[in-house]
C-alpha cells in the first residue's frame, strides 16, 4: 500500500532536485514541474517500498515495552546511568531526554550504532516529553553539577529551577511512572519533585547513598581483603557531607566487626576504621578534583536501583525516600535508609537498630534538610 507519506517523500525529493533544496511551498510543484516531472512523481508516489515487498504487516507494533526507561539530562551522569542500563541488560527502550539538541541527537546516534552489540535494545531521543510517554521509571540527572569545593547544598535553588520545567513534563506523560532523581543535592532535589508531581511517596525515590554505601563497601574490602559484595554495611541519612555510617551493623559473613573490637569506627579506634567513612565522603570531591565529574559509580549504581524495581526484586538499597516518623524523625525529608524495592517503587523500610549516636546524626542531616527546604523558592 502506498501511503501519503511515501508520496510526500517522492515529491519533497523531486522538488529538492528542482531548486537545489530551496524551500519551494508543495502546491507550487505543479506550475514548476513538467508533464513528465509530474509523470515521474506520480509514478514514485505509486512504487511499493522494499520493506513493503518484505513485510506484510499483520498488527503495527505497539509503542512501548513495560521496561520504558527515560534519562532527563545527557551529561556525564545521565550516559553513564544510561549506558549501564544497557550494557547490564535493565531496559531494552531508553529514551533521552535534554535542551541540548546537538549533543542528544549525538549521545543518542552512538548508543545506536552499538545496539547490534547489545540486545536489541532501542534507544531514542528528544528535546520534547512526549518521547518519554508511557516510562516505568524515569531518571533524572538535569541540572548544574558541582563546581570543584561547591558543596552539594549550594547548588540547590539552581537546580529547584530546573526541575519546575522538568517534573511536571514527565508526570503529564509517565503519570505511573517512578521518578528516580539522582541531580545534587538529591534528597532536597526528591523532595522538590516529591512536592511538583504529586505522586504517592513509594514513587518518588532518590538514588541516595547506595552510591556512598557502595563507595563504603569498597573501601572496607580494600582493609580486609574480602570482596565488595561480602563486606556489609550501610551508609544512611544524607547523599553527602552528613551521611552517616551504620558501624552498628558493619559485618562480613554475619560477623559484626563491633563484636570484634566495640571501638571499630570510633575516635578511639587505634586502627582508624572512621577513616573509611570519611574516604567515602571526601571521595566525590577527590574524583571531581581528579577528572571533573564522577560518572561511572553513580550510573552503576542507578541501574541496579532501576533493575530493582524493574524486576519487582524485593532487593534492599539504600534509597532516600519520606523519613518523616522513621528514627524519631519529625520533618517531611527524604534521607536515604534502607527500603525494599519493586515495581511499586519504595514497598518497606527496613527498620534498622541504630545507636543513640546513630540516631543523633541522623537526626540532624533531617534537621540540615528541613532548614534547606524551608528557604527553597519554587
Ligand atoms: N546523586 C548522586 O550520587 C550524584 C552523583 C554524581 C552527580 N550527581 C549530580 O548529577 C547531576 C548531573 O551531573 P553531570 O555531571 O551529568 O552534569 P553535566 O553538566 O555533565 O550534565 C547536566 C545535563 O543536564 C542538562 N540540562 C540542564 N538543564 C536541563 C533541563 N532543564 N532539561 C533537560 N536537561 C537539562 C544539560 O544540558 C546537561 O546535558 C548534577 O546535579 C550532579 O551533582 C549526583
Amino acid at each position: 500500500m502506498t501511503t501519503f507519506a511515501h508520496a510526500h517523500a517522492g515529491a519533497w525529493n523531486l522538488r529538492c532536485l528542482y531548486k537545489g533544496g530551496d524551500s519551494i511551498k508543495l502546491f507550487n510543484l505543479s506550475q514548476v514541474l513538467s508533464h513528465q516531472d509530474l509523470q515521474s512523481l506520480f509514478f514514485i508516489s505509486k512504487m511499493t517500498t522494499l520493506k513493503e515487498k518484505l513485510l506484510s504487516v499483520v498488527k503495527e507494533p505497539s509503542g512501548n515495552g513495560k521496561n520504558k526507561i527515560t534519562v532527563v539530562g545527557v551529561g556525564q551522569v545521565g550516559m553513564a546511568c544510561a549506558f549501564s542500563i544497557l550494557t547490564k541488560y535493565v531496559s531494552s527502550d531508553v529514551v533521552l531526554i535534554d535542551v541540548m539538541a546537538d549533543k542528544l541527537k549525538g549521545e543518542m546516534m552512538d548508543l545506536q550504532h552499538g545496539s547490534a552489540f547489545l540486545k536489541n535494545s532501542r534507544v531514542n531521543a528528544s528535546t520534547d516529553y512526549t518521547a518519554s510517554a508511557g516510562s516505568s521509571i524515569c531518571i533524572v540527572t538535569a541540572g548544574a553539577r558541582q563546581r570543584e569545593g561547591e558543596t552539594r547544598l549550594n547548588l540547590v535553588q539552581r537546580n529547584t529551577d530546573i526541575f519546575k520545567g522538568i517534573i511536571p513534563q514527565l508526570v503529564k506523560h509517565s503519570p505511573n511512572c517512578i521518578l528516580l532523581i539522582v541531580s545534587n543535592p538529591v534528597d532536597i532535589l526528591t523532595y522538590v519533585a516529591w512536592k511538583l508531581s504529586g505522586f504517592p511517596k513509594n514513587r518518588v525515590i532518590g538514588s541516595g547513598t547506595n552510591l556512598d554505601s557502595g563507595r563504603f563497601r569498597f573501601l572496607l574490602s580494600q582493609r580486609l581483603s574480602a570482596a565488595p559484595t561480602s563486606c556489609h554495611g550501610w551508609i544512611i541519612g544524607e547523599h553527602g557531607d552528613t551521611s552517616v555510617p551504620v558501624w552498628s551493623g558493619v559485618n562480613v559473613a554475619g560477623v559484626r566487626l563491633r563484636d570484634l573490637d566495640p571501638k571499630v569506627g570510633t575516635e578511639d579506634d587505634p586502627e582508624n576504621y572512621g577513616d573509611i567513612h570519611k574516604q567515602v565522603v571526601s571521595s566525590a570531591y577527590e574524583v571531581i578534583k581528579l577528572k571533573g565529574y564522577t560518572s561511572w559509580a553513580i550510573g552503576l549504581s542507578v541501574a541496579n536501583l532501576a533493575s530493582a524495581m524493574l524486576r519487582n526484586s524485593g532487593q534492599v538499597h539504600a534509597v532516600s525516600t519520606m523519613v518523616k516518623g522513621f528514627h524519631d524523625i519529625k520533618e517531611e525529608v527524604f534521607l536515604s535508609v534502607p527500603c525494599i524495592l519493586g515495581l511499586d517503587g519504595v514497598t518497606s523500610v527496613v527498620q534498622q537498630k541504630l545507636t543513640e549516636d546513630e540516631k543523633g546524626l541522623l537526626l540532624s542531616s533531617a534537621k540540615t534538610m528541613h532548614q534547606v527546604q524551608t528557604n527553597l523558592k519554587y
